[in-house]
């Protein structure tokens, strides 16, 4: 790399746009989506898709609401061609859907694309040619003018062939490649000449697609293009512009956004940003921040996974984990206080289920069930994590609620664990910790049998029960108000007197015959120190006298 001074690279020129008015502006549709999976995306599959797989990818796309989608470049390959003319043969294009094609400004391939569209209901033709310096220079080594010429060319052709196919009612769109790179007013006359040969309608309108072929510069340049572009066109109530954003600079999809605020009616992308380098727009992206301002994008992304599933298994790409929305870790948090704030956030809207109108859970942009993720993978435990999220995957995952004054010490235990291994913690892993620590603990002392006897009717009872302590077997016998002071009152007979009995919880986990109860005991020693311990049982005297028991050895 250079040093300062860097020659090498040159800043973008600035657009001579002082009054701007996207930065004030909020986007509250959805545009008209467009999808190139099929063709930008196909053209950068290092193994490109069969028939079979477009066909499936197609109808992936037309369930989640797709009505424009780029089918393919079909007088580039046979495999395109016969795409196309499997989905009319096959007749698998709804009604409610147009097809696209594209092709280069050359006469053999327009040629060869109408013939593509034989038999087809509804098409757009969308007609291309590179207008950048960089692009007349290096490529072409052609004038302005000359390029003008190709663009009108074939602009003119393809006018001439519309009526050559009348059964196909057919749409039109150019775009000036490389239109991120070319200065704005040049790409205007090239575009306003095409419209001079299609001579749109307001209800025919022609589509200007204004490609960020290569992101060049920051997003707000690109919206200063846009809008400028829409401010100067002259018949701009004929026109559809629409956006077409690859990602070099990793602002592809802001680019979009902001080139929406700045009058594009329409955006062309794929799921997921697949595309030639760094990849085309992400529609799902832009859709789902659409989505979580409270617009409706207008494309059904109820089930992400499955969508991904296709996408991966067909594109053979993989999505990555942080990939927003549908990567595998993005509702995941292993920060202790983002889970903390998470459970509180989920909790709270529990409760106020019906009074709660607008999602609001710390750290989560969309509720993950929106878009078919579940909150499976919300928290995880590794020893960055805290007591909420471990106190979070008890509850969710084996139903038990810890009492609040539990949830540190237990966040503690856990993430000690997670400590000592180095790794992250499977939620049944934390439960077998959490049993082992507070629940399973039998030694010093242990319960083997146990009779309860109601002896007067306003409640009092006794205890008699065998146990073994330190190994050794006793019968021990109180009484108390309950089965828990009974038996506090037989372990004090017995000589165990140095406790007291600080809380007591118990709640029922499942339902029906699987019904079990959880009880949670915290006992103060003489040394005032405290200590839980936990039972679980499908008798609940026995949950509550385990916990006592489990406290207790806890205690020694
Ligand atoms: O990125 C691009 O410029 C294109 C055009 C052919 C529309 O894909
Ligand atoms: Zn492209």
């Amino acid at each position: 790399m250079q040093r300062d001074p860097i020659s090498k690279y040159r800043p973008v020129k600035p657009i001579d746009l002082p009054d701007r008015q996207w930065p004030s502006r909020q986007i509250d549709h959805a545009p008209i989506w467009t999808s190139v999976d099929l063709r930008d995306g196909n053209q950068a599959l290092a193994i490109p898709m069969t028939v079979d797989e477009k066909i499936e990818f197609f109808e992936s796309l037309v369930r989640i609401g797709f009505k424009e989608i780029e089918v393919g470049f079909p007088s580039a390959s046979q495999t395109e061609f016969d795409f196309i003319r499997r989905l009319v043969d096959e007749k698998r294009i709804p009604n409610d859907v147009t097809i696209q094609v594209l092709v280069q400004a050359r006469e053999h391939l327009i040629r060869r694309t109408f013939e593509s569209l034989e038999g087809v209901a509804k098409a757009i033709v969308h007609l291309y040619n590179s207008t950048s310096p960089l692009q007349r220079r290096v490529t072409f080594n052609k004038s302005k003018a000359e390029i003008k010429t190709i663009a009108i060319e074939g602009a003119e052709l393809i006018k001439s062939l519309v009526d050559s196919i009348p059964e196909t009612q057919i749409r039109l769109e150019y775009s000036p490649e490389s239109f991120s790179d070319t200065e704005v007013d040049y790409a205007l006359e090239v575009c306003e000449a095409v419209m001079q040969v299609w001579q749109p309608s307001e209800t025919n309108k022609i589509i200007l697609n204004l490609p960020a072929t290569v992101e060049i510069a920051t997003p707000n340049h690109h919206a200063d293009q846009i809008e400028w572009f829409c401010r100067n066109l002259k018949e701009r109530n004929k026109a559809i512009v629409s956006l077409h954003t690859h990602n070099d600079r990793g602002t592809g999809i802001a680019a979009t956004e902001l080139g929406l605020l700045a009058g594009a009616d329409r955006v062309e992308g794929t799921l997921f940003g697949n595309g030639e380098r760094t990849g085309n727009l992400d529609i799902v992206t832009v859709a789902l921040n659409l989505y979580t301002q409270g617009v409706d994008p207008k494309l059904d992304l109820a089930d992400i996974p499955a969508l991904r599933d296709t996408y991966e298994r067909i594109t053979r790409m993989n999505i990555p984990e942080r990939h927003p929305y549908a990567g595998d870790l993005v509702f995941t948090a292993f920060s202790g206080s983002h889970q903390d704030a998470i459970k509180k956030g989920m909790d709270l809207r529990a409760k106020n289920a019906d009074s709660e109108e607008h999602w609001q859970v710390p750290y989560l942009l969309i509720d993950p069930e929106d878009i078919g993720r579940n909150y499976e993978a919300i928290i995880r435990i590794n020893s960055q994590s805290g007591k909420g999220g471990v106190a979070f995957l008890l509850h969710r995952d084996h139903g038990l609620d810890l009492p609040k004054v539990m949830h540190p010490e237990v966040g503690e235990v856990v993430n000690r664990a997670a400590d000592q291994d180095s790794r992250e913690l499977a939620s049944t892993e934390i439960y077998e910790i959490f049993l082992r620590e507070y629940v399973e603990r039998n030694s010093p002392l242990k319960i083997i049998t146990i009779e309860r006897e109601d002896i007067s009717k306003s409640g009092e009872i006794q205890i008699e029960a065998q146990i073994l302590y330190q190994e050794k077997e006793a019968t021990i016998c109180g009484t108390g108000n309950g089965p828990i002071s009974a038996f506090v009152d037989a372990l004090q007979a017995f000589g165990l007197k140095d406790f007291q009995l600080l809380d007591y919880r118990q709640h029922s986990i499942g339902h029906g015959s699987k019904t079990e109860a959880a009880a949670y005991i915290q006992i103060k020693k003489s040394d005032g120190t405290c200590h839980f311990g936990c039972g679980i049982n499908s008798n609940i005297d026995l949950a509550g006298l385990n916990a006592l028991v489990s406290a207790y050895n806890r205690s020694r």
